[in-house]
């Protein structure tokens, strides 16, 4: 190929790509608007490091802008050699000292927030502690001090450090959550800790980000930062939800007897019972998302429940319960779409 088109072919590309890609970000799921402690703590140190590096590369090239010029070949002087120089003192002590005040400019903030943010709960803090369980393709969110169960969407109060640990079922995942805190690795064998602050209400989007499957790209979950308040309501609302009770409407009545005829409850659990298989449905019909990725709207259940290897391949539902006819899925839907949490007000609560 000729033409500046076939000079800068490769640059072409890779600057087109980079500008595509560069629209990829979510507002809840960017390092750059930091919500949370640890996320504006990597956003220090990223601004750190560009304007050391910035600073670095403006001085070489002015140095290397000045040489370029200063000691070129003039015309008429093709056959002069230039002053032969060997070694300079000066000049090594200072491009060795200035890189090692560099390194400890970067080195001291950093080494001080990774102890920072790898802080454990300390003994006898009555902060929150959730129990997150990574699996192919879907988390389990277990508040065992308040003997709640949720999926999918970890709900916190902002404004306070609420500790994590986390283990994997199976393989290696990563709790990515930019918005808020860091990343860290889930692991099979042994417990990782850190914690999250959310300083504002909003609903935040998180990854895996380890590669763990065919549908690690889909194994998302989202952060509810809710006020302390707000958070405690939350909490009563879960602890009173009855996974026995009736629905509201015939079909899903028969949705709920399908639900345990075909097989469904056999993985999901319900209420505050730990799950295993599949992730508890307790708040089913408040999830932000489902399986990860898609919108809580009855059509995309019905065809998630339909075949659920085409949206998510390599996940555990597919072949795990009887199979079921489209109208069967939809009663299930209405089934699962009314399951939510409802508001007990203190009155509720006081006249139980
Ligand atoms: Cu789990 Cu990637």
């Amino acid at each position: 190929m000729k033409g500046w088109m076939g000079k800068f072919r490769v640059l072409f590309i890779l600057g087109s790509t980079a500008l595509v890609l560069s629209g990829c970000g979510l507002e809840n799921l960017t390092a750059l608007d930091p919500k949370g402690y640890g996320a504006q703590v990597s956003l220090d140190l990223i601004i750190l490091s560009i304007v050391i590096m910035v600073f670095v590369f403006l001085v070489v090239m002015v140095i290397y802008t000045f040489v370029f010029f200063r000691f070129r070949q003039k015309k008429g002087q093709e056959d002069v050699i230039p002053k032969q120089v060997e070694g300079n003192k000066v000049l090594e002590v200072i491009w060795t000292v200035i890189p090692i005040i560099l390194l400890l400019i970067l080195a001291v903030p950093t080494v001080t927030a990774t102890f920072d943010l790898a802080e454990g709960q300390p003994e006898g803090s009555d902060l929150l502690n959730v129990n997150v369980t990574g699996n192919q393709y879907w988390w389990n969110f277990s508040y065992d001090d308040l003997d709640v169960q949720t999926s999918q969407d970890l709900y916190i109060p902002t404004g306070e450090r609420v500790y994590i640990d986390m283990k994997s079922s199976d393989v290696i995942h990563s709790f990515w959550l930019p918005s808020i805190s860091g990343k860290m690795d889930v692991n099979p064998e042994n417990e990782n800790t850190m914690f999250i602050e959310a300083q504002e209400e909003g609903v935040y989007w998180g990854k895996c980000a380890e590669l763990c499957g065919p549908s690690h790209s889909l194994m998302d979950f989202r952060v509810v930062a809710v006020s302390p308040d707000e958070f405690d309501q939350w909490v009563t609302d879960m602890k009173n939800v009855d996974p026995e009770a009736e629905p509201e409407t015939a079909s899903a009545q028969e949705g709920k007897q399908l639900f345990s005829d075909k097989g469904c409850i056999s993985c999901h659990a319900l209420g505050s019972s730990p799950t295993a298989i599949g992730p508890n449905l307790t708040s089913f019909g408040s999830r932000t998302k489902f399986a990860g990725i898609l919108d809580p709207t009855k059509e995309n259940l019905v065809d998630w429940i339909m075949d659920p290897e085409s949206i998510k391949p390599g996940n555990k539902m597919t072949g795990n319960y009887k199979e079921v006819t489209e109208e069967e899925a939809s009663k299930i839907a209405d089934y699962l779409l009314q399951l939510e949490p409802s508001e007990i007000t203190p009155e509720d609560a006081e006249s139980e």
